[in-house]
């Protein structure tokens, strides 16, 4: 008995030390080396934290089902990125640039901003963010440290050639700047087409400067119908606001549009990607029969959860978490079909797995 139990001791040591020395093999073996991320709150995993601003989400019932509790994410657990960054075989989520304590940065870092747009005023009537210009300086930070740690700025940026990109921005410059008439001037000078080429116009530069530093496959984002969260939808007795969702479609077909122009004339040694959120989650698909109102208690006119009350229980059925953001369910579908779907119309001109392991670029 005691020598039965012992040698089983050993068996289980054997079989704890074999699943975990396979474990460090499968989590070392990441597809990719680096995962670099821009974006708003949809991205965010903790940066606005410490910053003088309402757009937060640091508190329950934020990050009620995230393994440490609220972080910053806008969302009841993962955020897209978390998942793309566990299907992609990171050992940690991208770490947020306000607290790089104990991370590696050549493992990639997370600027996303809540409430942040391309133009620097979208929702700086919240407080501070770090728009997308801001982000880009901080990125210049890292890749000089970076450079530091490899020796020359060239190492750097053939290093960086390697990393995955991913762009997730457009929708505060909607609705934290175009759709509030009171407060900006934007909707007063520009028509929601001309206002869609002026954003991309923008967000050309600083893809360029993305570029410039090394980015060679960068994922872009497009927006969710805008017209249709519950946000926007409990200003308009429950329908979805057309000409948001007008608004979001010229942003996007523009997006798309640029992506094509870089692959096939700007920047033809870089690829790029389009993922049309609009087309993963339809109405009351993949198992959300709610697909129209928030699964925490709101504060009806920010369309952000209130502090400490309690949730839905039936998380997984709800697409949206609060009036703005989706849930972990949502989000994490969104990760994997963007990763893996053979659709043209949600991931163009091929998904994040082709991305991947398409030809290497210099
Ligand atoms: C935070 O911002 C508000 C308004 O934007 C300002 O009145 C307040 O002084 C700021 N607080 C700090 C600590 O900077
Ligand atoms: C910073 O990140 C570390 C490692 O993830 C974490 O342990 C720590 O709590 C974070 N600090 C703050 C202030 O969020
Ligand atoms: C619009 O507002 C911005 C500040 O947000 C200001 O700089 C600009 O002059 C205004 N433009 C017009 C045409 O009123
Ligand atoms: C709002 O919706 C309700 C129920 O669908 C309807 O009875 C009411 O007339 C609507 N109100 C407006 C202002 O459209
Ligand atoms: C995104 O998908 C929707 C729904 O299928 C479609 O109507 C729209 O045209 C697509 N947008 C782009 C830019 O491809
Ligand atoms: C909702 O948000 C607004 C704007 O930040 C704030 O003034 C108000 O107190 C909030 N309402 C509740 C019930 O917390
Ligand atoms: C989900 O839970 C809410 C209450 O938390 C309830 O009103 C709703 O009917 C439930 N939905 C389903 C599909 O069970």
């Amino acid at each position: 008995m005691a020598f039965e139990s012992k040698s089983w001791l050993v068996l289980s040591l054997a079989v704890l030390m074999v699943a975990s020395c396979m474990q460090q093999s499968v989590l070392g073996a990441s597809q990719v080396p680096c995962l670099f991320v821009f974006g708003n709150s949809l991205s965010d995993s903790g940066n606005n934290n410490n910053l003088n601003t309402s757009a937060k989400a640091n508190f329950l019932p934020y990050g009620i089902d995230f393994p440490t509790g609220p972080t910053g994410r806008y969302s009841n657990g993962l955020n897209p990125i978390d998942k793309l960054a566990q299907i992609l075989g990171f050992e940690h989520f991208v770490p947020p640039f306000a607290n790089l304590t104990g991370s590696d940065i050549l493992k990639g870092v997370d600027y996303a901003s809540g409430s942040a747009g391309i133009r620097k005023e979208s929702g700086k009537q919240l407080g501070q963010n770090i728009d997308v210009g801001l982000q880009l300086t901080h990125h210049r930070l890292i890749v000089s440290k970076i450079a530091h740690k490899l020796g020359s700025l060239d190492n750097a940026v053939n290093y960086l050639k390697k990393c995955l990109y991913y762009v997730n921005i457009g929708t505060n410059d909607y609705e934290q700047n175009y759709f509030l008439p009171d407060i900006f001037n934007t909707s007063h000078i520009y028509t929601p087409q001309q206002y869609s080429k002026v954003l991309i116009h923008q967000l050309n530069h600083y893809l360029q400067t993305l570029h410039h530093f090394g980015a060679r496959k960068t994922i872009m984002v497009g927006m969710d119908r805008l017209g249709c969260i519950p946000k926007a939808r409990l200003t308009n007795n429950g329908s979805c606001i057309e000409k948001e969702n007008v608004a979001a479609f010229l942003f996007n077909d523009q997006l798309k549009a640029l992506v094509d122009r870089y692959n096939h004339k700007i920047l033809p040694d870089s690829k790029f990607i389009f993922i049309n959120s609009t087309a993963i989650i339809h109405d009351q698909s993949h198992g959300f029969t709610i697909t129209d109102a928030a699964c925490c208690q709101l504060n009806t006119t920010r369309g952000v959860c209130l502090p400490n009350l309690t949730p839905c229980q039936n998380r997984s059925q709800y697409k949206f978490w609060d009036g703005i953001h989706t849930t972990e369910a949502a989000n994490i579908l969104t990760a994997t079909v963007s990763y893996s779907t053979s659709d043209p119309n949600i991931a163009h001109p091929m998904n994040i797995q082709k991305l991947l392991s398409s030809n290497s670029i210099n």
